[in-house]
């Protein structure tokens, strides 16, 4: 009988691998026995993790720089990760971040258009592109990244609420495009310990406390359970859901 969430043989991209939520997601995927593409925007931090993902865990890591707002960064990222082991069955876009901005009417077309670009474009491109890799090896199962803000958005965060909610959207758009084959759902994490947070007030992290019934904020590991389950051929009959991990902080499920 084949081992629960077992993903050996299969190739897993993951944006924004090199540390956070992304690296917690690329360690135990290597463990379950994946081989790994990690990208982000500095090579030598992919490089170093890929390094430690062969050492650790005997896989096969390629590293690729790459910007999640560049539609052409996208075409280019697939194509080294077919090029390197000439499949793909797991992408997860988890690269993403929400800039701070004094007030709404502050809000420039520039940052509009890079929040947006990072959390909606990029993993809208990246995808549909990765989606025809599937479907012409037999299947695969693609996660995006989300947000709490994309179903309780807030003022100090607001384009990027409207990026991620727009995820879940593309997510169970794309669930019916290429249901026969890819499965695509959401991870929606609420606040988690990660260098995201070091950015937080004070008055945020005091709010966690008593914003999340579980009265703290997670820790990256506890992202994990939830990825490999949807990467997972467990999750065979899943798709188009959102999952929610964050500490039963948000009303809506998405
Ligand atoms: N932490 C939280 O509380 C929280 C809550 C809700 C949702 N999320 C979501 O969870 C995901 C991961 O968050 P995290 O907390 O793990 O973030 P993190 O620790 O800040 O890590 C972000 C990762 O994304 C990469 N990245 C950032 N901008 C990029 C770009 N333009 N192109 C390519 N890669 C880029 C970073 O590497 P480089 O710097 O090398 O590019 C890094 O690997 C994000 O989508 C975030 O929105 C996080």
């Amino acid at each position: 009988m084949s081992k629960r969430f077992d993903l050996s043989g299969k190739v897993a991209l993951i944006t924004g691998g090199s540390r956070g939520l992304g690296l917690a997601i690329a360690r135990a995927y290597a463990e379950h026995g994946a081989d790994l593409v990690i990208a982000s925007r500095k090579l030598d931090a992919c490089a170093s993790v890929a390094e430690s993902l062969r050492r650790d865990f005997k896989v096969r890591a390629l590293p690729v720089a790459f910007h999640a707002g560049r539609w052409d960064d996208c075409e280019r990222l697939i194509g080294a990760a077919m090029n390197e082991y000439g499949r793909l069955d797991i992408l997860v876009s988890n690269a993403g971040a929400s800039p701070l901005y004094p007030s709404l009417p502050a809000i420039s077309e520039e940052l509009w258009d890079k929040v947006l670009g990072l959390n909606l474009k990029g993993p809208f491109r990246l995808s549909v592109l990765a989606a025809e890799q599937m479907v012409k090896s037999g299947g695969g199962s693609i996660i995006n990244v989300s947000s709490v803000a994309a179903v309780q958005p807030t003022s100090i965060e607001l384009p990027y609420a409207i990026a991620k909610a727009g995820l879940h959207n593309m997510t169970a758009g794309l669930a019916h495009a290429y249901g026969g084959k890819v499965r695509f759902n959401v991870i929606m994490p609420g606040a988690f310990l990660t260098d995201i947070s070091k950015a937080w007030p004070a008055e945020v992290h005091e709010h966690i406390k008593s914003a999340v019934p579980m009265g703290r904020g997670g820790k990256p590991e506890e992202i994990v359970g939830a990825a490999l389950y949807l990467a997972s051929d467990d999750a065979s009959y899943t798709s188009g859901a959102v999952i929610k991990v964050d500490g039963g902080w948000a009303y809506q499920p998405g």
